[in-house]
């Protein structure tokens, strides 16, 4: 099958979230089995210096946007057989210091920005050469491209448009502008309607792929039927429980190429299930980069996150004032809103000897905290997959999650299977139940032979990226337009 990738983040091009290694891993591993793959991408600041193999493409887009037309480029780069990734390149939308934001302020036209990245997709898409079979867009930045080729194949002479498929990886940004911004679609009016792209009088890109996108995927199994519901639904529970049938779970996989501890170049200990020594030399240096005192019997509790409300911070606040009474250490890597930032700061002042923190983006950094720590704490309020559970997992750190999302269908509790039990689950979003949470992996930590169980069967669960490619294709294949 030849399919076409579309997203705003790739990784090792760009990256806020898990969206960026999720869609590079689907990329990949949809090459290696035999598929011809294309990823398009924004051409960001610092992209072509960082990737000198990036080549200019003999392509130029000339598209509407609203009242007038923009040109863009294109460039390329081939990391593997079978992989190609297509940048877009239009300095005045994506030279600039963010991906979204700078300032904690999103830039004011990422409505222009994301709809003309979208028509280029579409382009690409209809015209180039290689014609794919299937396009399959990621989150709301792309959420308008079936609407396009709907369009584009109803009224512009599209034949045989590709099949469209929309993941979502996060039903709470849903790209919302004001009613203004759907003239920069070029679309008719008729999509901008209660059952098109209009939301409370206002333009929503995931909205409009939700609607018109042939297949929808969202990132694990339980955030599928849980987004179906009034509670967690964002606004779209209605539209998405129309399109039942048509809705699938898949919990990502975890690029184990990148995430493992035996070959990885930014850990200085290897080690593995049977050779746990090393995860205590990784301990004593995560202790030591961090300042910690470096002790060998204190556990480390860490985090790494967007510091954003979906990721349980005001939780995890409360419950780290109660536990850090107790002989423990915190570490945490974090950058988003200054607010979080300011609590985490303040508890680091409380206690010099007991918590550090890092502000900022540290790709090195956060291979070396999973590699550290004891235990990872992820308590969001809701998690469509959620990443980080799962490589805590392969580096023998135990997840502390609340039940949520992929976090549920991804870490296993004593209480569910106590012989395969490879973390700690709470269900109730409170301090108390956090803090009691930690206080049963004290106990785990306190018990040798129960902390080395625990250990070896986290490291042994296996989250390959096969099994994820494989449920992308029958869910491809679900419509019957492609084989
Ligand atoms: P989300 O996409 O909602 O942020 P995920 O758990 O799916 O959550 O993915 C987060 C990804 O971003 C992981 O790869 C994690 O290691 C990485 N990450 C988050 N914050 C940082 C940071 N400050 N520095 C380095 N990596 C980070
Ligand atoms: C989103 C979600 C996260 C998920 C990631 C990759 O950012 O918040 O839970 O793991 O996308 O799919």
């Amino acid at each position: 099958m030849k399919i076409l990738l579309a997203s705003s983040e790739v990784h090792p091009f760009s990256k806020t979230g898990g969206l960026a290694d999720m869609v590079a891993a689907l990329g990949k591993t949809l090459a290696r089995a035999g598929h011809e793959v294309r990823i398009v991408t924004p051409l960001y600041r610092g992209i072509g210096a960082k990737f000198p193999k990036i080549k200019r493409v003999d392509w130029q887009f000339n598209l509407p946007l609203g009242a007038k037309w923009e040109q863009g480029g294109l460039w390329s780069l081939k990391p593997e057989a079978g992989l190609e990734v297509l940048f877009v390149e239009h300095p005045a939308f994506f030279d600039r210091a963010g991906i979204y934001l700078e300032n904690n302020l999103s830039y004011a036209d990422n409505a222009e920005r994301f709809i003309f990245f979208s028509k280029c997709v579409v382009n690409l898409a209809r015209y180039s050469p290689w014609r794919p079979d299937v396009v399959h867009v990621h989150d709301w930045q792309v959420g308008l491209v079936p609407a396009l080729m709907l369009q584009q194949h109803r009224a512009e002479g599209w034949e045989n448009p590709p099949l469209s498929c929309l993941t979502i990886h996060n039903l709470a940004y849903q790209g919302i502008f004001p009613p203004a911004a759907f003239a920069l679609t070029n679309l008719p009016g008729g999509y901008f309607t209660l059952t098109g792209a209009e939301y409370f009088g206002q333009l929503n890109c995931l909205k409009a792929g939700i609607i018109y996108a042939e297949v929808i995927t969202t990132v694990s199994p339980r955030y599928a039927r849980e987004i179906t519901t009034e509670a967690m639904g964002c606004g779209l529970d209605d539209q998405l429980r129309l399109r039942r049938k048509s809705l699938f779970g898949i919990l990502n996989g975890v690029d184990y190429e990148e995430w493992n501890t035996t070959e990885n170049p930014f850990l200085a200990t290897a080690y593995s299930a049977t050779r746990l020594a090393g995860k205590r030399a990784n301990k004593a240096a995560l202790q030591k980069e961090t300042s910690l005192p470096v002790k060998a019997r204190v556990p480390v509790f860490a985090t790494i996150s967007r510091l954003a409300e979906q990721k349980g911070v005001d939780i995890q606040l409360g419950a780290l004032q109660e536990m850090l009474s107790a002989n423990i250490q915190f570490v945490l890597l974090g950058s988003g809103s200054p607010v979080f930032e300011s609590g985490y700061r303040e508890l680091m002042r409380r206690f010099p000897q007991k918590v550090a923190v890092r502000f900022g983006y540290d790709e090195g950094l956060s291979h070396r905290i999973e590699a550290g720590a004891d235990f990872f704490v992820m308590p969001s309020q809701f998690e469509p997959c959620g990443l980080n559970q799962m490589y805590s997992l392969r580096y023998g750190t135990i997840p502390i999650v609340r039940a949520t999302g992929g976090l549920d269908d991804s870490v296993i509790d004593f209480t569910q299977e106590a012989m395969q039990a490879n973390g700690i689950k709470f269900q109730e979003y409170s301090v108390r139940a956090l803090a009691k949470a930690m206080r049963k992996a004290l106990v785990i930590y306190n018990e040798p032979a129960l902390l080395r169980t625990f250990r070896q069967n986290a490291m042994k669960k296996d989250f390959s990226w096969e099994r994820t490619v494989a449920e992308y294709l029958i869910a491809y294949k679900s419509t019957g337009k492609v084989g």
